[in-house]
């Protein structure tokens, strides 16, 4: 290997495994100006006769947006959702300490949902809520009889909604959440939820908040585990200040960037060392590099409202946000056997990918990532080696961290052989060349490059430029009949297309 350059021998016909699409999903959450301001406008030019953003609509259609979970979040621990469906009233929202309009509830969620075309992803109350909330919520979407369905009906909606994803709870396991539990209190509460959940619908598929953490895991699987289907867990990297600045630096962001992959690795051995590998899957069900900016809200400091409006700054979302976010994204590939879902925290304006104004949206440089994952990589996982030089950051508690240039994913397309590789090159200034070996590349008619960049490391899209971080798109000649070489550029997320 020459000294600065990756090798990738791939294996085209050695099938890893197929990746479950779901992995693309997205949150949303009563949140700052996710939900009213968001994806629901009714008084904007631009929305529809439901009220919904139409341009917001077609940008998740896009990227063909699979799932959404909903509605917290740490709103979710006190959501009555009783209230939140036929004649409604405002109230008042203690875990983000404002009113909530209420005008947004189950019934416009899946409404939403089928705009998009993604399925509906419900998160139960299961902080002040009991089993008997959360069974008469499922009995409200999914039955054909009874109080529950009755009352859908009457609200306009005849055909139960089918709503297949579930789950009970919101990092439960947290002091910050309300209706915190312990591992033991957990396990019966989940337990009970799941019967009566599963004796409303038995072909729902059930979650539960869960964490890293051995014991926790064996308390509440071994009591609950065998009616469950996933077990979620979360994740944020970076942290805005109490003062609402969000951090910066390129290196010591991308020092985390496979710190995702580590947390699935652990789950995974927990689930195996239990006995639910093969049975239960992880559903990383809120993640993202930028933790959404509200000082003081997980205490009793003063909630500065104020301060949240730093999540709308867009200048923070920049090619680290990019990087960081195909490394996640090529990570769920790689553990395709046990990343069934994955949701990004949130979809739209907080920390999100997409940002509304007034007059339209802004597409984040995470938007872009996710429109080449979801439109340009295919469904088989297929094997593959990647030899790549490291290079070494200083991370932000002043450790020497070791990164690879080049992270690298390998996809086909089980009917047409089409091949999609996700490369993701993390150095800030360096490029890498990077040789691909073992396709026989003269199989195939051409290779096509879309490669996700800005100008600096720092770039980011806006109102008044749109397009600073955007995708360009290239034709490649083949040098070799087996072989090749491409170019990957700094701080870049590449797709290459054999077809
Ligand atoms: O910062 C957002 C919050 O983070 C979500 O509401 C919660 O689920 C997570 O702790």
């Amino acid at each position: 290997m020459k000294k600065h350059q990756a090798l990738l021998d791939i294996l085209p016909d050695h099938v890893v495994g197929n990746r479950d699409f779901m992995i693309f999903g997205h949150f949303l959450e009563h949140f700052h100006r996710q939900i009213y301001g968001g994806i629901y406008d009714p008084g904007s030019h631009l929305a529809d006769e439901n009220g919904f953003r139409r341009d917001v609509i077609e940008a998740l259609r896009k990227i063909k947006t699979p799932v959404i979970r909903w509605p917290g979040g740490c709103f979710v621990s006190a959501y009555p959702w009783k209230k939140g469906v036929g004649q409604r009233v405002p109230y008042y929202d203690k875990a983000w300490r404002v009113e909530e309009p209420n005008s947004f509830g189950t019934d416009e969620l899946v409404a939403f949902c089928r705009e998009v075309g993604a399925a509906p992803f419900i998160c139960t109350n299961a902080g002040t809520g009991a089993p008997e909330d959360m069974s008469d919520w499922v009995e409200y979407c999914n039955l054909d009889i009874g109080e529950w369905a009755a009352l859908r009906r009457a609200n306009g909606h005849d055909k139960p909604y089918n709503v297949r994803y579930w789950s009970i709870g919101n990092e439960n396991y947290g002091a910050w959440e309300m209706g915190a539990k312990t591992a033991d209190e957990w396990a019966r509460l989940v337990l009970e939820s799941a019967k009566m959940m599963k004796r409303v619908d038995h072909t729902i598929e059930l979650a539960i908040a869960s964490i890293p953490d051995l014991d926790w895991n064996a308390t509440v699987l071994r009591q609950a585990g065998d009616l469950l289907d996933w077990v979620s867990i979360h994740g944020y990297w970076s942290r805005a200040s109490d003062a609402g600045v969000f951090e910066q630096g390129y290196d010591n962001i991308v020092a985390r960037a496979f710190e995702p992959e580590e947390r699935i690795v652990t789950v995974k051995h927990i689930l195996g060392s239990l006995g639910y590998l093969g049975k239960l899957r992880i559903a990383f069900d809120e993640w993202n590099l930028r933790g959404w900016c509200h000082p003081n809200f997980m205490s009793f400091g003063a909630a500065d409202h104020a301060l949240m409006d730093a999540n709308d700054i867009n200048s923070n979302y920049n090619m680290a946000d990019a990087v960081f976010t195909a490394c996640f994204l090529n990570s769920c590939l790689r553990h395709c056997d046990v990343v069934g879902m994955a949701n990004f925290s949130p979809a739209v304006n907080t920390v999100g990918a997409i940002f509304t104004h007034a007059d339209g949206i802004v597409l984040r440089p995470t938007y872009h990532v996710f429109d080449l994952f979801t439109n340009h990589t295919y469904e088989e996982i297929v094997h593959s080696a990647l030899a790549t030089p490291e290079f070494e950051v200083e991370s932000s508690d002043g450790q020497a961290t070791s990164v690879p240039y080049l992270d690298a994913v390998v996809t086909r397309d089980s009917t047409t052989g089409a091949i999609g590789v996700s490369l993701v090159n993390l150095h800030g200034d360096d490029a890498i060349p990077c040789r691909i070996r073992g396709f026989g590349a003269s199989a195939y008619g051409g290779a096509t490059l879309r490669t996700l960049n800005g100008q600096s490391v720092d770039a980011y899209n806006d109102i008044d430029q749109a397009d600073a971080v955007s995708i360009s798109t290239s034709q490649l000649a083949f040098d070799d009949a087996s072989d090749f070489s491409i170019e990957c550029p700094p701080h870049s997320v590449t797709v290459l297309n054999l077809n």
